[in-house]
């Protein structure tokens, strides 16, 4: 697709914020997980630290952990400057203000950045795309997929929606998706069609309030379960 680097921020959160994004349990964990879209999130690598079996994939793990810092260094400012100019469609619950998200993201960064070699040659960061990936059916318990698929609703077509949340379900027993707002803080149009294209293969789906919150009104996950 070619979208990864320049058009999807590489923007990484920790285990914190995806335990609130997506109300994970230890016992969710215990199962395997697959981080669809990792990026430079700080999720596996602190996961992985505490004994419990994760992989992350994404296009820009083809890169090296230098390039992916120039990359990050790259969208700070600008990012940061957008969110100052839009204080109306931010809610500063988990990060106390825009510094903080900043300072919060460069921390998730650090941490994912001094696993990232040893996770390379572990296999744990993998270099794949949806919404095809190199993995056998049911090879994780859980797979989540963080601000990627319905966040970017106008750079991913429904169709790509659809094909892709289906390739998650093939590889995870289970799969959450969040948020479901676009990044202009709208309901993402996807969701009805990846929505009944699940329910048409057999697996359940609710929309789930969780505990967290930044873009305004961005506190829910889709979960997806087999029937
Ligand atoms: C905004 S970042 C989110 C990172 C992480 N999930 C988090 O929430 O902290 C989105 C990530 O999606 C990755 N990405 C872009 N296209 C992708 C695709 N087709 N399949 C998997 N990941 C993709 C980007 O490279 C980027 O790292």
């Amino acid at each position: 697709m070619g979208i990864a680097l320049d058009q999807i921020v590489p923007w990484g959160r920790s285990r914190r914020e995806y335990e609130l994004m997506f109300g994970l349990t230890a016992e969710d964990l215990s199962r395997g997980v697959l981080d669809c879209g990792g990026g430079p999130a700080s999720f596996t690598a602190e996961v992985s630290a505490a004994g419990i079996r994760a992989v992350a994939v994404d296009p820009i793990y083809a890169h090296s952990g230098r390039e992916i810092r120039t990359r990050f260094e790259a969208v700070v400012e600008p990012m940061l400057a957008q969110v100052r100019a839009t204080p109306a469609d931010w809610t500063w619950t988990f990060h106390r203000n825009p510094e903080d998200l900043a300072a919060n993201r460069r921390a998730a960064l650090e941490r994912f950045l001094a696993d990232y070699d040893t996770g390379r040659r572990e296999q744990r960061y993998r270099v794949g795309e949806l919404p095809e990936l190199r993995f056998a059916a049911d090879s994780f318990g859980l797979a989540v997929c963080s601000h990627l698929l319905f966040l970017y609703s106008d750079l991913l077509s429904e169709a790509f929606h659809v094909r892709a949340v289906e390739e998650l379900c093939r590889v995870a027993r289970e799969v959450r998706l969040f948020p479901l707002l676009t990044l202009r803080g709208e309901p993402s149009p996807h969701l009805g069609a990846v929505r009944s294209a699940v329910a048409e293969a057999g697996w359940a789906s609710e929309v789930v309030r969780v505990p967290y919150e930044l873009q305004r009104g961005g506190n829910a996950m889709l979960r997806l379960l087999r029937a």
